[in-house]
């Protein structure tokens, strides 16, 4: 468990969550959408440190509770961490959730950036379905990529110049028919959830739209900045050769692999601490009620 992957991530997790959602939102869900008045038994699928807990469980009625379950042992044990003095009920699992079996005895089941990792969702979302009393509620929040990407406004530069729309459409599409994993399942899954008999499905974007403002205060500036970047904007693409590798192994023709590679140089070039841009990620937040 300690070269899984995502254990080197933690990282990544911490510096990113912040860019997706107002915390006004997240309560806004809670107490005016979802209308959680109770105390409710919480499951998250793929809880990484447990994002889903830092931010749901201080807006939840007094005595909820949170599950945690996720592969990685060092995201596990950080978890932990995170939640050793805080004043909630919680428990972390360690496990692989394609092997594992799920009591029916919550009342919410989450998930964050999980299903589009998973090749089979529609089973894992079973499991979700299946770990819920009657009347429990189910919430997925997962990416759109095809629509965060469109989402870029970079001061001086057309968005066409920065982003092959079509290119990246096509790419996350082949990745998707070949391993199951799927970038774009947030706006999938209000069909997925009603095929597997999900009632009341909604489902709501994300509402931050991040401004990188050279005018604001420095430190402001720079967390974002550093945000943005970690996010994978303006990123290093690293050497011309394994990237382009490894855009033809999924499928891209050698011609547009190149021309990709070479329009992230120049991004990563161009995107400094002091350009306005507007960014806003698009995840997908769908929601639905068990009846059983
Ligand atoms: C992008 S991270 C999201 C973590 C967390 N939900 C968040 O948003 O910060 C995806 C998480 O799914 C977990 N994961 C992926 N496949 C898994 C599986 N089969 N069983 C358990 N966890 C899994 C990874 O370990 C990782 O923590």
């Amino acid at each position: 468990m300690d070269n899984y992957d995502w254990n080197n991530k933690i990282d990544y997790l911490s510096k990113t969550r912040w860019l997706y959602y107002n915390d006004d939102y997240l309560e806004f869900l809670v107490k005016m959408v979802w209308k959680i008045t109770s105390p409710v038994r919480i499951i998250d699928f793929g809880c990484g440190y447990g994002y889903l807990g830092t931010k749901l469980l201080p807006l939840l009625p007094e005595g909820s509770t949170y599950t945690g379950v996720d592969g990685g042992n060092q995201l596990i044990e950080h978890a932990k961490d995170i939640f050793k003095d805080a004043p909630f009920t919680t428990e972390f699992v360690l496990g692989d959730i394609q092997e594992m079996e799920f009591e029916r005895k919550y009342d919410l089941a989450v998930c964050h950036a999980f299903l589009l990792h998973v090749g089979n969702p529609k089973d894992v979302l079973r499991k979700m379905i299946d770990c819920l009393e009657d009347r429990g509620r189910i919430v997925c929040f997962e990416p759109h990529w095809i629509s965060g990407m469109a989402s870029y406004f970079l001061d001086g530069y057309p968005a066409s110049d920065m982003v092959q729309l079509g290119f990246l459409q096509r790419l996350f599409e082949r990745d998707a028919r070949r391993s199951g994993k799927d970038g774009n399942i947030g706006i999938k899954l209000p069909v997925y959830l009603s095929r597997l008999g999900v009632k009341q499905i909604e489902c709501r974007v994300s509402d931050r739209v991040n401004f990188l403002d050279p005018n604001s205060e420095a430190g402001e500036m720079e967390a974002l900045f550093s945000a943005l970047k970690e996010d994978g904007f303006g990123a290093d693409p690293g050497a011309e050769e394994p990237f382009v590798e490894s855009l033809v192994k999924r499928g891209a023709a050698y011609e547009e692999a190149l021309s990709e590679y070479r329009l992230e140089a120049a991004l990563s070039n161009l995107f400094k601490d002091n350009v306005f841009l507007t960014y806003a990620p698009n995840m997908k937040i769908t929601t639905g009620i068990i009846e059983r």
